[in-house]
């Protein structure tokens, strides 16, 4: 598998719970929207559109949106539920569209996906018209992570080496010398925390199941022999029920925006 192909082979198959497993996707497409700040019948093109959180934002917009993605299963769910929007299935960083073509681009959590940013952040500016907004998002540092650390522990020791050693790592991606090594300018930035409350342990525990991609992240429970499981669950359920009892529990979700102009 080529590095290109790492980047999308997860989304591929997962296309269909994608949204459906993080509660703040949609969130955070409007959030992007909202930065990018579009003026209706602008035409605007999302990168890495996945399920379509921004697209969706942007068609409510009143944009014309053409969406790219490089897994064809989100390609194929793009087509089926945005059916005014051009998709195509395309990678992020050798688009097939001529210079100069849209008003804004969009790219909501993709960037730090690519093996190269750099090449991804010059055709974005190729094929943005002068004065036109380039907006993206990226996942933002996690203060509050040491609350999740008993979940960590817990899954540590019913999955020995499912959970990276490195998690506390995030991808260091330098938006600023991106933009302006591409000739952008204009560069501004917006932090955004978005906590996701969950009502009771019970709730936390069917998000787990469902493999939630939190930074303690699941899909292991169904790996286990059942009295394992069982003793997981009993745990699990009962650290969620402290964290419950302490103050509640909630998904600390950071986000970074970033936005800049086309000369
Ligand atoms: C984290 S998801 C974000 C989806 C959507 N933008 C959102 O905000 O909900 C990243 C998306 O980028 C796509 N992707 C990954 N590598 C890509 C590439 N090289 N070219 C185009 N899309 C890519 C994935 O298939 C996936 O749909």
């Amino acid at each position: 598998m080529t590095q290109t192909e790492q980047s999308w082979q997860w989304y591929d198959d997962n296309a269909h719970i994608y949204e459906e497993m993080d509660p703040a996707t949609l969130e955070f497409g409007r959030q992007l929207l909202a930065y990018a700040d579009p003026p209706p019948g602008a035409r605007l093109l999302d990168v890495g559109a996945g399920r379509g959180a921004v697209v969706r934002a942007a068609v409510d917009r009143g944009c014309v949106v053409t969406a790219v993605d490089a897994a064809p299963a989100m390609v194929a769910r793009l087509r089926a539920d945005f059916p005014t929007v051009t998709v195509s299935y395309m990678d992020a960083q050798r688009f097939d569209f001529p210079d100069a073509c849209f008003d804004v681009v969009t790219a909501g959590f993709v960037l730090d996906l690519l093996p190269d940013r750099e090449a991804a952040v010059a055709e974005v500016r190729r094929v943005l018209r002068p004065g036109g907004v380039f907006a993206l998002s990226l996942p933002g540092p996690r203060p509050h992570r040491r609350r999740w650390q008993w979940l960590v522990d817990l899954a540590r020791e019913f999955y020995p080496g499912a959970v990276p050693e490195d998690l506390d790592e995030q991808v260091d991606v330098n938006v600023a010398a991106l933009l302006t090594t591409a000739g952008f300018v204009g560069w501004t930035r917006r932090d955004f925390e978005l906590p996701v409350p969950i009502p009771d342990p019970a709730a936390l525990w069917d998000l787990f199941a469902a493999r939630l991609p939190t930074a303690v992240s699941a899909g292991w429970v169904d790996r286990l022999p059942p009295e394992r499981e069982a003793e997981f669950r009993r745990r699990f359920l009962a650290g969620a029920e402290r964290m419950h009892a302490g103050g509640g529990i909630a998904l600390d979700r950071y986000v970074v925006l970033h936005r800049a102009l086309a000369p």
